[in-house]
């Protein structure tokens, strides 16, 4: 796992960027894995500017809630269209996000496995962090081996959201989400975490056991990880000298 720790979410995000442009840019056909949240609205806006090809990439997004339809202004459908998809060249075609609507929910799961693997896996999978711990919208107790399907959000995470829906009540209980087994088949998992509320949740993922009470530190299984974050996300980090050490010695060819 490699951990890259900036002084700002700013210039965390600027350097994300970097990384995604330049693996869109080796790879026009690329498949995509996006995450939604207030993370990713910064990086959005800088990839919009960085005017990539979007044309021949397909995306998958990690989750949509349960019972919200795509023109919901709260539905991860609106969120990308707002914040990426309408200001790209993508083709609509090649997007993907979970139906929240559907009727048959484990059909369309499988139907979601089917299409990521039908397309050959995703290349570079974009994750959050959730304050319990979550990627995806996989809560703690999560299998790791787990696949995309319906699952419930904790109260964590409902208070946590509650400021997209003006109250905890109003915060769908349901989602579909990508399974944790389904994210760490992706070929490259690029984490981004920001402020102190994320530092115990990475603290535990990048330094603690893997364990389901945390899923995001199923990652520590995967051979290709990279970790963004602010010095306030990283506070709780044991060996954050030695992370700053390591991105600071990176030879010329393996920087971003
Ligand atoms: C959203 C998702 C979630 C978020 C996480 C962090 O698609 O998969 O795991 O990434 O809840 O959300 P923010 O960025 O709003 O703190």
């Amino acid at each position: 796992m490699e951990i890259i720790i900036q002084p700002t979410p700013e210039a965390a995000t600027g350097i994300a960027a970097r990384l995604l442009g330049k693996a869109i840019r080796a790879k026009p056909a690329s498949v995509l894995g996006l995450a939604t949240g207030s993370t990713m609205e910064a990086l959005y806006r800088e990839l919009v500017a960085m005017k990539l090809d979007w044309s021949k990439l397909t995306t998958f997004n990690l989750d949509e809630y349960v019972g919200l339809s795509p023109q919901h202004p709260q539905s991860y459908h609106s969120f990308m269209w707002d914040n990426l998809f309408r200001h790209v060249n993508v083709a609509i075609k090649n997007v993907n996000i979970p139906d929240g609507l559907a009727k048959d929910v484990p059909a369309t799961c499988d139907n979601y496995e089917r299409k990521i693997s039908a397309t050959g896996g995703i290349d570079v999978q974009l994750l959050g962090i959730g304050t319990s711990g979550h990627i995806g919208f996989n809560e703690p107790t999560s299998s790791l081996a787990s696949r995309t399907r319906i699952k419930t959000l904790t109260p964590q995470t409902l208070s946590d959201n509650a400021r997209f829906f003006g109250s905890e009540s109003g915060v769908p209980h349901h989602v579909i989400t990508m399974g944790i087994g389904t994210i760490l088949e992706s070929r490259h998992c690029v984490l981004l975490a920001f402020g102190a509320k994320k530092a115990r949740a990475i603290a535990e993922a990048v330094e603690g056991p893997i364990t389901a009470m945390n899923p995001a530190s199923a990652l520590q299984l995967h051979p290709k990880v990279t970790v963004f974050l602010d010095e306030a996300a990283a506070a709780e980090l044991k060996m954050k000298e030695y992370y700053r050490w390591v991105y600071e010695q990176k030879p010329a060819w393996q920087k971003l």
